[in-house]
């Protein structure tokens, strides 16, 4: 088969999707994949197509691809580059159900396909990995984890040692201080969901209500149940030697005029180089006395950083949604064409 003779119509709109392929109730030769946000129809003919157009539902537009655009459709679609959770992985799980479940019917449209589903699904895989594999999240908690880095990865043999005996506790948490525990303050909505993302570091919980720090380390065990989470309680005073010996220092309460100037205070008293104090509390810049501590990252500087992230997410998608058009110019080049090879390939992608 050509890929000149590919066909594909889409119907996109919110029903019931038949799991995982239905069969085309008109008895038609035709692949057809059903999600929960379109309809796909894959044949072969254009002639095919009026009889195709019938297996869907009443109300909403159908558009129709045809040769090389209808490949770039089907790799955008199984890449996630269609759907409202842009880049979503499921999508191609559903793909290749709804293909074997089709082709195991052995009709000749399924042996027709066949071998550019495969080349479909080997190009899906290249974009991902090359396009889509890092794109990441954007959360409080996943720039909070990204600020952090690797650094967030602390001593966890030494903590549970310090969280489990006194004197010899204390030493060793102290110890562990320097090793790089995260100190995290605050327990609310906003410390709920940053403090996933402070996964495999060694994490310090302190909240002025000591009972809610428990309920957010029993939380966080549940989830991980070796990790070294230990809840800082004794009051205001502990709470400000654990901002001397923290490595870093994550804040999800309000700012305090009361109680700032001695955690900054506490916090330049302390030892621990490379640390980060990332106050969530703040609003767009560093007020007094924050502003005194070097490095100190606000919400106004997250929010930076969460707006340059969605404009590289953005040029990530652009990229693969291009890539996407270059690999079934490619295919119509030639099956097994990876890379343009002559002056014509090389005309070819001018036109892109
Ligand atoms: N939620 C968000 O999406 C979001 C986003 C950006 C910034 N923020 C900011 O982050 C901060 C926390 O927000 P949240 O949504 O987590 O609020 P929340 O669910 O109401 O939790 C408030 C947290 O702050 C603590 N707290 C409040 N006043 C305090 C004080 N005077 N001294 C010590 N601790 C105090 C509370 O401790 P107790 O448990 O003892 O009451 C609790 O841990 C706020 O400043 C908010 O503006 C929130």
């Amino acid at each position: 088969m050509d890929l000149r003779d590919l066909n594909v119509l889409h119907w996109r709109g919110a029903h019931v999707a038949a799991n995982p392929g239905p069969e085309p109730a008109s008895g038609q030769d035709l692949w057809l994949i059903d999600t929960c946000q379109r309809r796909v129809a894959v044949l072969t003919e254009a002639g095919a197509r009026p009889a195709a157009r019938r297996e869907f539902p009443a109300g909403g537009s159908i558009e129709s691809f045809e040769g090389a655009e209808a490949y770039a459709f089907l790799l955008r679609f199984a890449c996630g580059l269609e759907s409202k959770l842009i880049a979503e992985t499921e999508i191609f799980g559903q793909i290749k159900q709804a293909w074997r479940s089709f082709s195991e019917r052995g009709s000749p449209l399924a042996r027709r396909l066949s071998p550019w589903v495969q080349l479909l699904f080997q190009d899906v895989k290249a974009i991902r990995a090359q396009y889509l594999g890092h794109l990441g999240s954007a959360s409080y908690g996943s720039q909070v984890r990204r600020l952090l880095g690797d650094e967030s990865v602390g001593n966890g043999a030494v903590a549970e040692a310090g969280a489990a005996d006194g004197a010899a506790g204390t030493a060793a948490a102290a110890a562990a201080g320097s090793n790089g525990a995260t100190l995290l303050i605050g327990a609310g909505h906003l410390a709920q969901s940053v403090a996933p993302w402070l996964g495999g570091a060694e994490l310090w919980l302190c909240n002025r209500t000591a009972e809610r720090a428990w309920e957010l380390s029993r939380e966080l065990s549940k989830r991980a149940a070796d990790r070294p989470v230990r809840v800082i309680e004794g009051g205001f005073e502990a709470e400000l030697d654990a901002w001397r010996r923290a490595r870093h220092v994550v804040v999800c309460i309000p700012s305090d005029a009361q109680r700032d100037p001695a955690r900054v205070a506490a916090r330049r008293a302390g030892v621990h180089a490379g640390g980060r104090v990332i106050h969530l509390g703040l609003g767009a810049a560093p007020t007094a006395p924050w502003n005194d501590l070097p490095g100190v990252v606000s919400l106004g500087s997250l929010f930076e950083m969460l707006r340059s992230h969605s404009q590289l997410r953005a040029r990530q998608l652009q990229r693969a949604r291009h890539a996407c058009l270059e690999k079934a110019v490619l295919r119509s080049l030639g099956a097994t064409a990876s890379h343009p090879h002559s002056w014509e390939d090389l005309a070819a992608f001018q036109t892109l």
